[in-house]
């Protein structure tokens, strides 16, 4: 094995080191954000650091980047307390990954990459048609990292939108059956297979 030193990732090109670091946790959820300014303009973008806080209350964190490199997304929830996570599958794949483009923020993000808007009852933001698990969330936090400028916004799950069959007995949902992608570092992406449910385990 390998054995590589914090010198020497600091050392290498900035490229390849986002790279390296960003596989290193791991298959990510990845999964499309939907937002609407107050100005009515929808925005869509891709996130992979989609992560489960907690089941009751439902909670849902995911890490934004700094504001200088993705602004309309935080700006929109921050504005309108409302998003929605959806997610993505391969029929359309290209077009989620084409919504991480830096478009300004009149742009409406659904029209530039063809995916489709639907907004449902009375909720604020947009949810992507095609994507076969979608849910709305409420804003409870942002919480600023010090450390590298980033936010963890923390959201309340409002409502969810999944096709029934996908939902098994116990409520576990066979996200594999609908091809919901999953992500490495930021240009890979890649359908899933089970190997095993295993009972909930037991001191020996
Ligand atoms: C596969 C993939 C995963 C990404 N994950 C994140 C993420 O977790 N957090 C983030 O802030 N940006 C992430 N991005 C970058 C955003 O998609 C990009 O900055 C986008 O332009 C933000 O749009 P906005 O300014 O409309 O919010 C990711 C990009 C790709 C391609």
């Amino acid at each position: 094995m390998q054995k590589i030193s914090l010198e020497e990732i600091k050392s290498w090109e900035r490229f390849y080191r986002a790279n390296f670091i960003n596989c290193l946790t791991g298959f990510k959820p990845v999964c499309l954000i939907g937002s609407i300014s107050n100005d009515g303009i929808a925005n869509l973008a891709v996130f992979s650091s989609v992560i489960h806080l907690g089941s009751n209350p439902a909670l849902v964190g995911y890490i934004n980047r700094p504001i200088a490199a993705a602004r309309d997304t935080i700006e929109n929830i921050r504005a309108t307390g409302a998003y929605t996570i959806n997610h993505i599958h391969p029929e359309f794949v290209d077009q989620a990954h084409q919504t991480s483009a830096k478009y300004p923020a009149e742009i409406n993000e659904f029209e530039a990459v063809s995916l489709e808007a639907v907004y449902e009852n009375d909720f604020a933001a947009p949810y992507v048609a095609a994507s076969k698990v979608r849910y709305g969330l409420q804003l409870e936090e942002i919480v600023p990292i010090k450390q590298n400028d980033t936010f963890l916004v923390i959201g309340s799950i409002h409502q969810v939108h999944i096709d029934s069959s996908l939902v098994q007995p116990d409520g576990f949902i066979s996200l594999e059956q609908c091809k919901s992608l999953a992500s490495l570092g930021n240009d890979a992406y890649y359908e899933t297979t089970s190997v095993a449910r295993i009972a909930y385990a037991k001191a020996k």
